[in-house]
């Protein structure tokens, strides 16, 4: 590992999330949603995104800093070309212990093997309904619900299984298909982890009692399948894990609004432009596509990264409603979910 660089909270820098492009081929309402991502949202020009070069240089300081976990996400990470050379590049990189995917499941079919092959170990597959109406209601696509469950299926049989689920439930839209999801998990051995809708960025609307929060789901799932819970898997970790008593598998949850996890957030978030953002909910972030492309070299774009994480003190989700609504958040398809 390398130095150990802490925050003001005294958090170390260990995870990395990088978006890959701002593109995505669904338009999921709380993320993206088709009024202001339409057909006349400009989205970035290719000159605008780090180069996978750009990237690896950015992931090799990150490493030297205590980063050992990265993911790769977007957007849709799977619409940018030859992703699977960029998964080499990262996997490469001393210091890297882990490279993940966060992915929409819709391309993954075609390039699971190819993933794998570069030095993927295990992908993340964002799935809210099994219901073919709702999911494309969810995603507001006319992707069909089959080539998702094709690509978990593809991922599964490339030795990048078990994969987590993500589920985001919202009340009144796909909370009902709940215990469909479980079922699914269970009998197919992937892991399923709830989200709870969050106030991500500005455009999404919003509204708490859109939330299901997670002891609700706890609640509703323990009724039918009992559990008990396990804890993280490690400190920094995002979702609470509850195995099933009836030893087939275990469920996530990922309390964001009702329990945050700031207080062990080690994680940093790297736009498709180049800015470092220290927290999911921060207005701006820090251009680190200056650094590069003015020259830098390895040691400044350390400082770069180092001065950053020292100076952070972000725990929006434990100060959320004793903030006031403030301007402008970025938003998750741009940030990397
Ligand atoms: P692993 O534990 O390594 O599998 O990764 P992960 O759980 O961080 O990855 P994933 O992309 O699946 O994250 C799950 C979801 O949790 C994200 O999509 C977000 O909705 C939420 N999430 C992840 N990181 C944060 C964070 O730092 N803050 C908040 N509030 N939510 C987060
Ligand atoms: N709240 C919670 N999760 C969200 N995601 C996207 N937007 C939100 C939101 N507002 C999730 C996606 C995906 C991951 C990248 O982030 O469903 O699983
Ligand atoms: Fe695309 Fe994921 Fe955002 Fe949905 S949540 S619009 S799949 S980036
Ligand atoms: Fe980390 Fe910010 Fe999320 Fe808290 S709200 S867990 S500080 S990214």
């Amino acid at each position: 590992m390398g130095t150990d660089v802490r925050d003001r909270l005294g958090r170390p820098l260990r995870d990395l999330r990088i978006s890959v492009t701002d593109r995505c081929n669904f338009r999921c309402p709380y993320c993206m949603p088709r009024e202001l991502f339409g057909p006349d949202h400009a989205f970035l020009p290719r000159s605008e995104l780090l180069s996978y070069d750009e990237i690896t240089r950015v992931v090799a300081a990150f490493a030297s800093l205590g980063v050992t976990k990265v993911r790769l996400t977007g957007g849709e990470p799977l619409l940018r070309r030859d992703l699977a050379v960029l998964v080499g590049l990262v996997a490469a990189t001393p210091g890297v212990a882990d490279i993940a995917l966060t992915t929409n499941g819709s391309l993954l079919a075609a390039q699971a093997d190819a993933l794998r092959a570069a030095g993927l170990r295990r992908v993340t597959v964002s799935l809210d309904s099994l219901d073919p109406d709702v999911f494309q209601q969810m995603a507001d696509t006319r992707i069909s619900l089959q080539a998702v469950l094709d690509g978990i299926t593809a991922a599964r049989e490339v030795g990048l299984g078990p994969v987590k689920l993500n589920t985001v439930l919202r009340r009144g839209v796909n909370d009902d298909g709940l215990l469909d999801l479980v079922e699914y998990a269970r009998e197919s051995g992937h892991l399923l982890r709830v989200i709870e809708y969050m106030d991500v960025g500005s455009t999404n609307g919003w509204l708490p009692d859109q939330v299901v929060p997670a002891a609700e789901v706890l609640a509703r799932v323990a009724a039918v399948h009992p559990l008990e819970p396990v804890g993280r898997a490690s400190p920094g970790d995002v979702a609470e894990t509850y195995r099933f008593l009836d030893g087939r598998g275990e469920l996530g949850l990922i309390t964001s609004v009702t329990k945050p996890f700031c207080t062990d957030c080690t994680r940093a978030r790297l736009t498709a432009v180049g800015e470092l953002y220290t927290c999911l909910f921060a207005a701006s972030g820090h251009d680190l596509r200056a650094v590069l492309r003015g020259g830098a070299d390895d040691e400044q774009l350390r400082e770069a990264v180092s001065g950053r994480w020292r100076a952070r003190d972000d725990r929006y989700s434990e100060l959320r409603g004793r903030l006031p609504a403030g301007g402008p958040k970025a938003e998750m398809s741009f940030l990397g979910g």
